[in-house]
C-alpha cells in the first residue's frame, strides 16, 4: 500500500541531526509540522504538552547564555538525571556514541573533541530553530509518555515536512534560564527541547545512523 511505503519511509528517514543550515522554516511550513503534531494521542485527551518554539532573536540569546550558563555550572533541573544504564542498555549507549563519533573522525580517548561535540548541544548545532517541551504541574510519568509521544508526531511532521531535528535531554539542564528567557511559568517543567531546521548535509556528524535491536529482542508476541 502506498500510505504504508510512505509511513515507513517517513520513520526510517527521521533521525537526529546534529548539524543545521542557518535558514529559517517559513511560518507556514512550521505552522503546518505544529498542527499535525497536535494530533498526538494522550490519557483522556488531557494533551499535557506546552511547547515554547524559540526562533530569531529568542534562539540567539539563549545560544549565547546557556553555554555560558553551563560554564558557570548554573544547572537547573525539573525532572533528576539519575538514570542508571547497565547490561544491554548500556551497551546500546556506547554504540550510539561510537556511531556519532565514528562518523566524525573523533577517537574513543579524544576528550576534548568529544566534549566539544557534547557542547554543540547548547547551541542547538546551530539550528534556527528549538521548541522546549514542558510538562504543566502535577503532571508525572503517565502525562509525560503522552508528552514523549507529541515528541514523535512531531519530528515525524518535521521529517514529512523535509525538516530535520535532534531531541535533547541537555536541553533540560537550564530549566530556570529557558522560563525565564521564554516568559514561561514556574509551573512548566522541561523535559527536553527538540532542535530542528534543515540539515546540512556536509557535516560528518549528519554521517551517523543508529541501528536498532531485533523486533524479537523487545517484543513478544502470545496467543
Ligand atoms: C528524550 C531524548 C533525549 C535525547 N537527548 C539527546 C541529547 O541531549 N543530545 C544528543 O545529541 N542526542 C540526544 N538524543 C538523541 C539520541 O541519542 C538518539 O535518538 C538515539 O541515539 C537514536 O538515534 P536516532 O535518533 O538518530 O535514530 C535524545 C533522544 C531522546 C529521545
Amino acid at each position: 500500500m502506498e500510505a504504508t511505503e510512505t509511513f515507513k519511509n517517513i520513520v526510517n528517514n527521521r533521525r537526529s541531526v546534529r548539524a543545521f543550515l542557518p535558514e529559517p522554516v517559513s511560518e507556514s511550513t512550521l505552522h503546518s509540522v505544529f498542527a499535525t503534531a497536535q494530533r498526538a494521542p494522550s490519557n483522556c485527551n488531557t494533551q499535557p504538552w506546552e511547547v515554547a518554539v524559540a526562533s530569531g532573536n529568542a534562539i540567539e540569546r539563549l545560544r549565547k547564555l546557556i553555554p555560558e550558563a553551563f560554564a558557570a555550572g548554573q544547572w537547573t533541573m525539573d525532572f533528576p538525571y539519575d538514570g542508571k544504564y547497565e547490561g544491554v542498555y548500556k551497551e546500546r549507549q556506547h554504540g550510539a556514541a561510537a556511531e556519532l563519533y565514528g562518523a566524525m573522525g573523533i577517537g574513543r580517548e579524544d576528550k576534548a573533541l568529544r566534549q566539544a561535540q557534547f557542547m554543540k548541544n547548547f547551541e542547538f548545532f546551530d539550528a534556527p530553530h528549538v521548541a522546549f517541551l514542558f510538562l504543566p504541574e502535577p503532571f508525572g510519568i503517565r502525562e509525560a509518555a503522552d508528552l514523549g509521544m507529541y515528541a514523535q508526531n512531531l519530528m515525524l511532521s518535521m521529517t514529512a515536512h523535509g525538516l530535520a531535528s535532534c531531541p535533547q535531554t541537555a536541553l533540560s539542564f537550564m530549566a530556570d534560564l529557558v522560563r525565564r528567557e521564554l516568559g514561561i511559568g514556574e509551573h512548566n517543567k522541561l523535559l527536553f527541547g527538540i532542535s530542528f531546521g534543515y540539515e546540512d548535509t556536509n557535516n560528518s556528524a549528519n554521517k551517523c545512523w543508529t541501528d536498532r535491536a531485533a523486533v524479537t529482542e523487545a517484543v513478544s508476541f502470545h496467543s
